[in-house]
């Protein structure tokens, strides 16, 4: 087991990605805390994976619920050793329909969410000696623009540079700070996608998602399990030499 004894964060866990990097996680030996704004889906996730998870009402939009979330999570298991930054919102209009209220919002979780919660737990680490491992959930949507996906771009990119910047300011306490950027990934999040696409593009539910699978090297969308292997790696010892990099793990859609 790769994670023996460390404890692990993680955002928006309740359901998709999070949840399924929480449960590769225990199954490496970790406790993990499943923090999200629906504390009723994240409790039962919890519940469904036993004694080592924790369920924990977090809104990384606050700074307050963030704090109290970090504590509860030293408070139940010691410690926090591995962060993942999941949580997000997806948005998409055409340019002339974006709203300040969209952007803000997406902003606030997705990028300032992002930084605070990871500076919150880097201040726990460095205060004790603690040499974590933050994860960030970038996007391919990150790498480039898309016509009707500014405003999530735009913040997938931020949370690429991010990543850097944090990576390379806090390896000097032994923390690596790194991202993962996936393609597209069926569940409740690419349902949402696929509403939006309907809506704008005038395509059948469904369509969209047909469209974006065929278009992937692979061959099929990504699930959420194929990107626990990178997860669990970057949070293992293995990474120890991998500083402020996002890595592409979408079946062959984006090279950098
Ligand atoms: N699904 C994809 O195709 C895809 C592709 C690229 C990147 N990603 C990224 O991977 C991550 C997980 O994606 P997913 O598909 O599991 O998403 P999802 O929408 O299924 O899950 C997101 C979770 O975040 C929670 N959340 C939302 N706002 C929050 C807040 N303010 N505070 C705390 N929790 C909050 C939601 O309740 C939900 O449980 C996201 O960062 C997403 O941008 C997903």
């Amino acid at each position: 087991m790769r994670l023996s004894g460390k404890t692990a964060l993680i955002t928006g866990a309740a359901r998709g990605i999070g949840l399924t990097f929480a449960k590769a996680y225990v199954a490496e030996g970790a406790r993990v805390a499943i923090a999200d704004i629906d504390i009723e889906r994240a409790q039962a996730a919890a519940a469904d994976i036993g004694e080592m998870a924790i369920a924990l009402h977090m809104d990384v939009t606050n700074q307050n619920s963030i704090d109290v979330a970090i504590a509860k999570t030293i408070e139940s298991f010691g410690q926090i050793d591995i962060l993942i930054n999941n949580a997000a919102l997806f948005s998409a209009a055409p340019i002339v329909d974006i709203t300040r209220q969209d952007y803000t919002r997406v902003f606030e979780i997705n990028v300032a969410g992002t930084l605070f919660t990871l500076q919150a737990v880097a201040r726990h680490m460095i205060d004790r000696g603690v040499k974590g491992r933050i994860i960030n959930m970038a996007s391919q949507a990150g790498r480039r623009g898309e016509s009707l996906v500014a405003v999530y771009c735009a913040s997938k990119a931020s949370v690429i540079s991010l990543t850097q910047s944090a990576g390379l300011n806090l390896i000097e306490h032994g923390i690596n700070v790194n991202a993962i950027a996936p393609g597209v990934v069926d569940g409740d999040h690419w349902d949402g996608v696929d509403a939006f696409f309907a809506k704008y593009e005038g395509k059948e539910p469904g369509q969209k998602k047909r469209e974006v699978a065929a278009a992937v090297p692979f061959g099929r969308m990504g699930t959420a399990e194929d990107l626990t292997g990178m997860a669990v790696f970057l949070a293992s010892d293995e990474a120890s030499y991998v500083v402020a990099q996002t890595y592409n793990v979408d079946g062959g859609n984006w090279m950098s």
